[in-house]
């Protein structure tokens, strides 16, 4: 039996260091209530020019290529997850294709923001699995700091978010004891608006209440993004914390579950939990209701803020390269976020 298996792992973190000391300059926040509540002490910017999304992915590919011991050019497919794209149309996919001038080969990107990783994977996974590839490179990257309301307003979502690129490397596997088990996708597209950036888009309210901009006034040209949403700051994302919160602690324990019922597994099967690093709180409650010791549950949300897409694939390679996943551990990855959209994947290291 084919599967796919981590042949190489990739991070990429802005060297920028931002405290959460230095936030209180821009908002009305403080170290206190951000640690308290979310678990982060300081996140990573990317420079305002000279990086993006696509070529922080860039730079955890290399690494990750070289790891599994291929050139850029053996790459056969990439997957590029991320909220924050370098343009809104083309993905970066095709921008990591150009400057890694790897050969005309498919690339593909996913819209699936703090879950964008693992739907990612899992598609590079069934490439692999099929027999139709052989090395797939799935890249989770943002550049958050670039799109957030630095002003009180947007004080809920901006201190959470920081910068980074993670990226693996999957080749297929024949060995009985390696590789990804199997994957787990859902979404609930009930709460789409609690968790979103609503502009730039083509909604013109047809979802929403008649809280954002005039489009029926809008001459043509005006409304994908106009002076008035700018100034009614409608271009930053939205975020009902609490809402989000109260789903999220059901749903990751839910899916986590549903990857080990279907490999006939159990919680204390697993040696290392790698969660999307959306806050500490929800990781720890996850831990007990699984009922994990701390050593097997990754986390370094306290390092890097909420990095989305990235934040998985930057965990699980921290957690690789200090030693904490050997081979033959069972990993088990999971993530929730905006759609809702939520996901795991169990795989033998
Ligand atoms: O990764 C994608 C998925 N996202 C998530 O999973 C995020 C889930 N949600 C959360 O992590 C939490 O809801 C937050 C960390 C976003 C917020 O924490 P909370 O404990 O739910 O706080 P809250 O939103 O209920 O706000 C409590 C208070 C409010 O003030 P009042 O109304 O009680 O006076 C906020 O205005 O804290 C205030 N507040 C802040 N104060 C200082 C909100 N943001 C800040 C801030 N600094 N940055």
């Amino acid at each position: 039996m084919i599967r796919s298996t981590i042949a190489g792992i990739g991070m990429y973190v802005p060297e920028n260091v931002v405290t959460n000391q230095h936030l209180e300059k821009y908002m009305d926040t403080n170290d206190a209530w951000i640690q308290e509540r979310t678990g982060i002490q300081e996140r990573r910017y990317a420079k305002r020019t000279g990086e993006t999304t696509t070529t922080m992915g860039i730079e955890a590919a290399k690494i990750a290529i070289e790891r599994a011991g291929i050139t850029a050019q053996d790459i056969d497919f990439i997957v590029f997850a991320t909220l924050s794209p370098d343009y809104y149309f083309p993905g970066c996919g095709v921008l990591v294709q150009r400057a890694m001038k790897m050969k005309e080969i498919g690339a593909l990107d996913v819209r699936n923001q703090c879950s964008g990783f693992v739907y990612a994977l899992s598609v590079g996974d069934q490439f692999v699995r099929s027999g139709m590839y052989k090395n797939v490179l799935v890249i989770g990257s943002e550049k958050h700091s670039f799109g957030l309301d630095f002003s009180t307003r947007g004080r809920n979502v901006s201190v959470i978010f920081g910068d980074g690129a993670g990226a693996v490397v999957l080749q297929p596997t024949q060995k009985e004891n390696q590789g990804i088990l199997s994957t787990h996708l859902h979404s609930d597209g009930e709460s789409a608006e609690i968790l979103a950036m609503y502009n730039p888009g083509t909604h013109a309210n047809h979802w929403l209440e008649n809280s954002l901009a005039d489009f029926e006034e809008a001459e043509l040209g005006e409304m994908f993004m106009s002076h008035a949403m700018i100034d009614k700051a409608q271009n930053f994302p939205f975020m009902d914390g609490p809402s989000v919160f109260k789903k999220a602690v059901v749903k990751f324990p839910e899916v986590i579950k549903e990857a080990l019922k279907a490999n006939n597994l159990k919680p204390s099967d697993i040696d290392m939990l790698i969660p999307h690093q959306a806050n500490l709180r929800i990781a720890q409650f996850v831990q007990q209701q699984l009922g994990l010791a701390d050593d097997k549950v990754f986390n370094n949300i306290q390092k890097y803020g909420n990095t989305t897409a990235a934040s998985i694939p930057i965990a699980l390679c921290e957690a690789w390269q200090e030693g904490k996943i050997k081979e033959g551990d069972l990993v088990c990855l999971a993530a929730f976020g905006s759609g809702f959209t939520w996901g795991s994947a169990l795989l033998r290291w």
